[in-house]
């Protein structure tokens, strides 16, 4: 009966007299990316945080995993993994330390396995063993990113995983949104780059003034608007894709 990870009904939030969300619905279904699009202070985090329990709402429901946030939260927190807008990793910890502690956590059988695996994966084999206060924010980034894959959670939420991030570790982790996407595993992200949501996302939602105002896929948030006069122009190079060459990376399809 279930195939979708989040179903949100009527959302509403307010801090005292500031009202954030006023009636927020929307869905998710399992497997899927869904990108969640928004101006700074529309709401965005506010909504990780109500569907990741860390924060009540004042009206509306919303399940996650089949489960109400209200009623479950526990069951809701067993079942999905976070990585917030701010990184959330041990300072004093190496990398590697903090992805052990992690996996003992989530009573994994081989934590020190899981770990090599992603280490490797986010390109931090040589930072593994320093202590992460004298990781770059970059490093700080992917190393949050990686404690939230311990475990293979059934839904991530990632709140704008990719600001701070290089252009060649962007790429990596939506080489690494896709795979997990591709393994069932349901993605729902915020971000800021509307481009990072046309490469991924399998469902956008953009929030405004407290609702959903638009929602669907790419192609059917295209059809809003009217197709756009084909005019000639030499393209140019963006910068991104200049200093992809520059470095060397090939950029991913
Ligand atoms: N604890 C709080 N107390 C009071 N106001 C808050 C609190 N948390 C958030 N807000 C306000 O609620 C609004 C929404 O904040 P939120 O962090 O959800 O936005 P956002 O869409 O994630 O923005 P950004 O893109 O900048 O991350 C903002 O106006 C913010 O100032
Ligand atoms: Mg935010």
């Amino acid at each position: 009966m279930q195939n979708n990870s989040i179903q949100v009904k009527g959302l509403q939030k307010s801090y005292n007299q500031l009202h954030v969300l006023n009636s927020v619905d929307f869905e998710v279904e399992q497997g899927s990316i869904f990108a969640l699009l928004g101006s700074n202070g529309a709401g965005k985090t506010t909504i990780v945080k109500i569907l990741t329990t860390l924060l009540k709402q004042d009206g509306g429901t919303a399940t996650v995993n089949g489960f109400d946030i209200t009623s479950k939260p526990d069951n809701v927190r067993q079942s999905i993994s976070l990585t917030g807008q701010f990184a959330a990793v041990d300072e004093i910890l190496t990398g590697e330390e903090n992805l052990i502690m992690i996996a003992k956590l989530r009573h994994l059988k081989n934590p020190h396995q899981v770990t090599d695996n992603l280490i490797k994966r986010f390109g931090l084999t040589d930072a593994a063993n320093r202590r992460v206060a004298t990781y770059s924010g970059g490093m700080h980034r992917k190393l949050d990113l990686a404690m939230s894959l311990v475990g293979k959670p059934q839904l991530i939420f990632l709140d704008e995983p990719t600001t701070g991030l290089d252009p060649e570790a962007r790429l990596e982790v939506w080489k690494i949104v896709k795979e997990l996407a591709d393994s069932g595993t349901t993605v729902f992200l915020t971000t800021q780059y509307l481009d990072e949501a046309e490469q991924l996302a399998d469902q956008i939602a953009i929030l405004h003034e407290g609702r959903i105002i638009a929602s669907g896929t790419l192609a059917e948030l295209k059809k809003l608007l009217p197709p756009t006069k084909v005019e000639y122009v030499e393209k140019q190079p963006t910068l991104e894709e200049i200093f992809l060459a520059i470095i060397g990376t090939k950029e991913a399809k």
